[in-house]
């Protein structure tokens, strides 16, 4: 799409535009400017995957548009990339008919029903061989999308296929969708242009992991996930999903009748995803196949399901295509599928199986998650009995019951999960799950917080809860005791020969030595773990506490703030609460056990055991070049992760700082910097820098 003259042109723009920040004299031209550049870079970052520039450097740029469309708001566009971001909410979705009704396609599944289709397509066209094109079937939520005159100007659901719903707002928070397109170059007026929205594998994994640390149920899948977004209240929680669009059809088009237009209109399927691509739209371009003949298709298909797993994001089969636009139009349409296109499917990641009963089991802080039992399958290859069914307003939202025909679902490397029951298929023998009221494990009465969906027991005496919390205390990113493991934690548990945490480091080899399993080897190795784990860096031993809601990188961050683990008895909730990521529940939690006796023993009994209790990194300077002054960092940095920068602070002599206060000498900011930054500004002696400049502090 761009040249590489344009290219060229681009990038010396932008490090000019980099350079100066006051452009009064000129907003118009400057505004029109930073708009190239800012999509330029949205375009390399979000559809080429291969970005020019920092993010740091992107959103300077974004705040200079931002800032000279504040002061000019009679220049704001709507296709300005400033103008994502609606900040009113979607009140209801309106139906909308499809200027073309959205079809769906016929599947096949092996290459007999291709070769079938072949001969059918063959036979229309009076063809020998027919050309095809082949691309992957996103496996997300069709979109349908309007421009005219070369803006957006209507993005729709679905919905029946003929109408959906207006979903305009929301799509707009997808960076991949351009805002605004030059279709005029082709003679277009209007278009309607049919694509798949989805959330990519990784950003579905970190999207399932921040609920997981505010103790709320995982998403089940990413085409869920997706599909859910398009219609949410808040445009802003679209945003947040980090959502992307495949862009593979145009169902219609409209000439401007301009005889001067700059391209031809494309003749063939291929040359029309260049075209998208060319517009700047995420089409599969790369990722497209053209053949003469179906075997090659065939061939193709069968040698992409094995790619399946690499790829980023979830596919469930393959399009294939017949190529020649013109064709296409021949072949046309029965009324549910067109002719001229067909789905081939990959194996199911879906089975059916039987729901014989749901255990209840005892996290470490005390959740009780309920787990079906299902009779063996096997999905995508991986044998499935077990499936957690998170909480018992998930069980009441499916309306599972004991005896249920159930489909499973497996995606991708993503845990199994029930989708529903097969209610058809219900006897009347089928029982009701109940929920116990007592802990199934220490027999105590179970309790369900306010505002939660997830039932607990409060006995922290619990034996459940006891062996998770030194299973976690072991585990791999807390104390990292490789030989331990789960089953061992489990094993010694039940024998008596471990019955807490500190006990890890008491074990008494000798009674271990004679259990089956356990050579001189196998101890040796183990011994050598333990002993090593004594020395570990203090944010994992605060971590392998399993305190509630402190994750791996609050803990990190926690510990910046102590010389020693038990000076956090000395903190008030106030105190904790203005540490840098620490909110309301957080400075609760972290106060709550560090007010508890027991915890505040089992401490100094780990210290006594050798358990480095003290926050060694603290210590560690080389030299006194930030001697005396104070650091903290805030927002998203590009070049250094946040612990290695206060790593180098610490290394030169600085300090790291909890949070905001006059003491503070250096603020380092990075993108999306929030309160911290406001705060800041409001004190003179603190010099807000950004990570470029405390690169440049540092010694060479
Ligand atoms: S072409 C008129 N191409 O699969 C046919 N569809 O039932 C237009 N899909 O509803 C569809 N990837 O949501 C086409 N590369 C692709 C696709 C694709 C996914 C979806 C689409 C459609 C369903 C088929």
């Amino acid at each position: 799409m761009y040249t590489q003259t344009q290219i060229k042109e681009l990038q010396s723009l932008t490090t000019s535009l980099l350079k100066t920040a006051d452009h009064r004299p000129l907003a118009t031209e400057v505004i029109e400017k930073l708009r190239r550049v800012l999509r330029f870079h949205e375009n390399r970052y979000y559809i080429q995957n291969d970005p020019l520039i920092s993010d740091f450097e992107y959103d300077s740029l974004y705040k200079q548009l931002e800032k000279l469309e504040s002061d000019n708001p009679a220049l704001i566009t709507k296709d300005s990339p400033t103008q994502r971001v609606g900040s009113s909410l979607n009140t209801s979705f309106v139906t909308v008919q499809h200027l073309v009704p959205m079809l769906s396609l016929e599947n096949s599944y092996n290459a007999e029903d291709l070769l079938d289709w072949d001969r059918k397509a063959k036979e229309l066209s009076k063809l020998d061989e027919v050309e095809y094109c082949v691309e992957p079937k996103f496996d997300g939520a069709s979109i349908s999308l309007i421009y005219e005159n070369d803006q957006l100007v209507r993005a729709a659901t679905r919905g029946d296929g003929v109408e959906g719903e207006e979903i305009t707002n929301n799509i707009r928070q997808i960076r991949s969708v351009p805002l605004s397109a030059k279709f005029s170059a082709y003679g277009i007026q209007q278009i309607e242009i049919r694509g798949e929205v989805l959330m990519n594998k990784n950003s579905f994994k970190k999207y399932n992991e921040r609920l997981a640390e505010q103790n709320l149920p995982p998403l089940a899948n990413a085409r869920n996930a997706a599909s859910g977004a398009l219609r949410m209240k808040d445009p802003k929680e679209v945003a947040k999903r980090n959502l992307e669009a495949f862009l593979y059809h145009v169902s219609y088009t409209l000439d401007d009748n301009n005889p001067k237009s700059e391209h031809p209109k494309p003749e063939t399927h291929s040359s029309m995803l260049d075209m998208l691509w060319d517009l700047g739209f995420r089409s599969p371009k790369k990722e497209k196949k053209v053949y003469k003949g179906i075997q090659k298709v065939i061939d193709h298909c069968l040698a992409f399901e094995t790619e399946r797993d690499t790829l980023p994001y979830e596919i469930d089969g393959m399009v294939v295509k017949v190529n020649e636009l013109t064709l296409q139009d021949k072949l046309s349409q029965t009324t549910h599928h067109p002719r001229w296109a067909i789905a081939f499917k990959f194996k199911a990641r879906q089975g059916t199986s039987i729901l014989r009963k749901v255990e209840f089991q005892v996290g470490r802080t005390g959740s009780i998650t309920p787990v079906a039992k299902i009779d063996p399958i096997l999905v995508g290859g991986v044998t499935i009995s077990s499936i957690s069914l998170f909480n018992e307003d998930v069980v009441k939202e499916k309306d599972l019951r004991i005896g249920d025909t159930v489909l499973v679902e497996r995606a991708g490397d993503v845990i199994p999960y029930i989708v529903k029951p097969l209610a058809e298929l219900r006897t009347g023998k089928e029982e009701e799950i109940i929920f116990p009221k007592k802990c199934p494990v220490c027999h105590d009465e179970l309790f369900k917080p306010e505002g939660e969906a997830v039932w607990r027991c409060i006995n922290i005496n619990c034996e459940a809860q006891v062996v998770e919390r030194i299973i976690h205390f072991v585990s791999k990113d807390a104390m990292d005791i490789k030989s331990f493991g789960d089953a061992n934690v489990r094993k010694f548990y039940e024998m008596h020969l471990l019955k807490d945490i500190p006990g890890v480091y008491q074990l008494d080899f000798d009674s271990i030595s004679k259990l089956e399993g356990f050579g001189k080897k196998s101890i040796d190795n183990l011994k050598a773990a333990i002993e090593n784990s004594k020395t570990q860096p203090l944010h994992r031993l605060l971590f392998g506490l399993g305190i509630r809601y402190v994750g791996e990188t609050t803990a990190k961050t926690l510990v910046h703030s102590v010389e020693h683990l038990l000076d956090f008895r000395n903190f008030t909730e106030e105190q904790l609460q203005a540490l840098d990521e620490v909110g309301v529940k957080v400075a609760a939690s972290i106060y709550r056990f560090f007010h508890i006796e027991d915890n505040i023993h089992m401490l100094e009994k780990l210290e006594k055991l050798g358990v480095q209790l003290k926050n060694e990194k603290k210590q560690l300077a080389e030299n006194d070049n930030f001697a005396g002054q104070t650091f903290l960092f805030t927002g998203t940095m590009v070049q250094l992760k946040r612990s290695d920068a206060e790593e180098m602070v610490e290394k030169n002599g600085g300090k790291v700082a909890s949070g905001v206060s006059s003491k503070l000498n250096y603020l380092v900011v990075g993108a999306d910097a929030g309160s911290k930054l406001e705060k800041a500004k409001k004190i003179p002696s603190i010099s807000i820098i950004n990570e470029e400049d405390f690169i440049k502090m540092l010694p060479i």
